[in-house]
């Protein structure tokens, strides 16, 4: 399986500091944002990446990651998107990149503690289709939230609704995401939103709709970092400890670097 990794948009929400360089490339305590989903990747295996960017400062992202081998990759391919037309939008960039084949999906603001190894083992197995990941949070009106058939957490979701004033439930649809070959065509066929995107949970209603949609819920914590106060929380977080990604070099090798 392939992975794809959406690292686009202005990051007005952190402005003065996306002025200066990608939202993705901001630290996180110690290590640039963009490593997180990529050492998420890593750990279920998937080696071969596409990163999605897109603003002013896209070539910010070959000075840190160059072909990616330093960091275990097997191969790093990028594509552009230009203007501002949401993950959906995106995501139709990765098409030739996927070749048919099934996607894992990681939203580039995305940090999680834990591994995703099993959860997409489990996906592999599933015969078509697309598998989100839920996560129980105290503010769910931020995010993609599931409403459940019953109990919420266990059962079937009956319906993802996106940043809803009042949430069915406290279960957030993280920015992780499982997808087959049918997604682009869902891509395609979508209308802008209120906000002016092509949105991600149309997609996933869509696959909810053919019965095609599976989910589990992550282990361990989940954080996004889009905001002042989601960056500043995910590098508490990480300072902490117990985050997934300690096996990327703090410090790649710079050609002609001295010790
Ligand atoms: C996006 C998705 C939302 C999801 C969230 C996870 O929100 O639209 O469904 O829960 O990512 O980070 P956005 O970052 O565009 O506000």
């Amino acid at each position: 399986m392939k992975g794809v990794i959406l690292a686009g948009g202005l990051g007005s929400r952190l402005r003065p500091l996306t002025l200066v360089t990608n939202k993705h490339l901001l630290p996180v305590y110690d290590q640039p944002m963009i490593h997180f989903p990529i050492q998420c990747l890593l750990n279920a295996g998937i080696k071969d990446i596409l990163i999605v960017t897109g603003g002013d400062h896209a070539g910010d992202f070959l000075r840190l990651l160059r072909n990616g081998k330093h960091l275990g990759l097997r191969h790093l391919e990028f594509a552009y998107q230009e203007g501002e037309g949401g993950i959906a939008d995106a995501l139709r960039l990765a098409e030739d990149f996927a070749d048919r084949g099934k996607i894992c999906v990681v939203l580039g603001d995305n940090i999680i503690e834990g591994n995703i190894r099993k959860a997409s083992g489990d996906y592999f197995t599933q015969p078509t289709g697309a598998k989100v990941l839920l996560k129980k949070v105290p503010d769910p009106e931020r995010f993609g939230v599931a409403r459940f058939e019953g109990a919420p957490g266990q059962g079937r979701i009956a319906e993802i609704i996106e940043k809803p004033a009042k949430a069915p439930s406290d279960y957030a649809v993280t920015g992780i995401y499982f997808y087959d070959d049918a997604v682009f065509d869902m891509c395609n066929s979508l209308k802008p939103s209120d906000r002016g995107e092509l949105e991600i949970t149309d997609v996933n209603n869509f696959y909810l709709e053919r019965g095609d949609l599976s989910y589990e819920i992550l282990d361990g914590w989940w954080t996004d970092a889009g905001t002042i106060e989601s960056l500043h929380r995910a590098s508490n977080l990480v300072a902490n400890g117990g985050a997934n990604h300690l096996s990327l070099p703090a410090k790649p090798a710079t050609a002609g670097a001295r010790a």
